[in-house]
């Protein structure tokens, strides 16, 4: 028979119940939890070949987590938007915990479909096909529905125009999570240097009442929110990227989609998927995907765009013995 990989799963929620239910319905894998928050040592501590941590965005949140993973000896893949380019905001954390990886002989990875795969991985790839990248635009407009009570809050969803800028003063209101962490990735592959990255967000309020399952918004309230990042390199807009997320986005003249536009001297490159991808059915597939990619990874904290695309395999387990790495 062939040996399966073990996975521990931390936190309980959408992502982490969702890559149990893929990774459980292929022989390849053996699945250990999702766990909640009192089964903290059984999903860090046990040694499993790959721990997922899906419990919140913030890096300072999950480090010690990952932190306690890693000295357990298992690879680390984290949802936290704030993880997919840890540099961005903690360089000395990030140091440490690569070190302690290359110590460890293991791999940490951020990932998701955004930031993890959408504005970075495949920004990459639409860029291989122009001799040179001028600038970048990036344009997604996400269906919000389906996310936690607890996600919804801090995106900034339910809010009066008062209480939003107040949420956004505060930081207890984020918006979207990740664009700063894509353009990092891009710019680092690229050999660009980023001398600041600009951020407005805006609420877009109800016209009508919404009871979601997680969460009810009244008319007034914020139902959605406009974003926008630009990262200026030499003095100039180099990656444009709006996000625009509403909780019913099509009824309300928002149809979903991601683009991307690669801006050259040679031509400009359109990447459009429309409608755009479901954001749940997306960010749980890259995680299931990128468990094969993350065993036979080197060691270190790395991005996804140090890594092979993730896709599914038919036999994970005849994959990885397949694949070139340290396995
Ligand atoms: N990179 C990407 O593209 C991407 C994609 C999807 C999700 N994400 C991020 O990944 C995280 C999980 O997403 P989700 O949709 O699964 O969220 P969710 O449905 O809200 O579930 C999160 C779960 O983690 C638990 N949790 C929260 N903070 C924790 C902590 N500090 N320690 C232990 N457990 C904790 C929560 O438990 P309690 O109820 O007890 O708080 C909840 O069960 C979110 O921050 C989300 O923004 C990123």
């Amino acid at each position: 028979m062939k040996p399966s990989l073990t996975v521990a799963i931390y936190g309980a929620g959408q992502v982490g119940r969702t890559v149990a239910g893929l990774l459980s319905s292929d022989a390849g894998y053996s699945v250990r939890g999702p766990f909640d928050r009192s089964h903290r040592a059984a999903a860090l501590e046990s040694g499993a070949d790959v721990v997922v941590i899906a419990t919140t965005s913030f890096l300072a949140k999950v480090a010690a987590d990952i932190r306690a993973a890693v000295m357990a000896g298992s690879n680390v893949i984290t949802t936290a938007e704030e993880a997919a380019y840890p540099w961005h905001y903690d360089e000395e954390l990030a140091r440490d915990l690569h070190t302690l990886a290359l110590e460890n002989e293991v791999t940490i990875l951020g990932a998701g479909f955004n930031p993890g795969f959408a504005f970075d991985a495949l920004a990459l790839t639409a860029s291989g096909v122009v001799p040179q990248v001028t600038s970048l635009r990036v344009e997604r407009v996400v269906d919000l529905s389906g996310f936690s009570a607890t996600i919804l809050r801090r995106l900034g969803i339910g809010y009066s125009a008062a209480e939003f800028d107040a949420g956004i003063e505060s930081g207890s209101i984020t918006g979207h999570i990740g664009f700063p962490q894509s353009m990092r990735i891009v710019a680092r592959q690229m050999g660009v240097s980023i001398s600041e990255i600009q951020r407005s967000i805006h609420p877009i309020a109800a016209e009508g009442r919404y009871d979601l399952p997680a969460l009810d918004i009244l008319p007034g309230q914020s139902a959605g929110f406009r974003q926008r990042y630009v990262a200026i390199a030499e003095g100039r807009a180099w990656f444009d990227a709006l996000f625009i997320g509403h909780v019913d986005p099509v009824a309300s003249g928002f149809p979903t989609r991601d683009e991307i536009i690669v801006h050259s001297e040679s031509g400009d490159v359109h990447l459009a998927i429309k409608p755009g991808i479901n954001p749940q059915v997306g960010s749980s597939s890259v995680i299931a995907n990128s468990i094969r990619r993350l065993v036979t990874a080197p060691a270190g904290w790395l991005t996804v765009a140090d890594l092979p695309p993730a896709c599914p395999a038919s036999d994970a387990a005849s994959a990885i013995s397949a694949a070139p790495g340290r396995r």
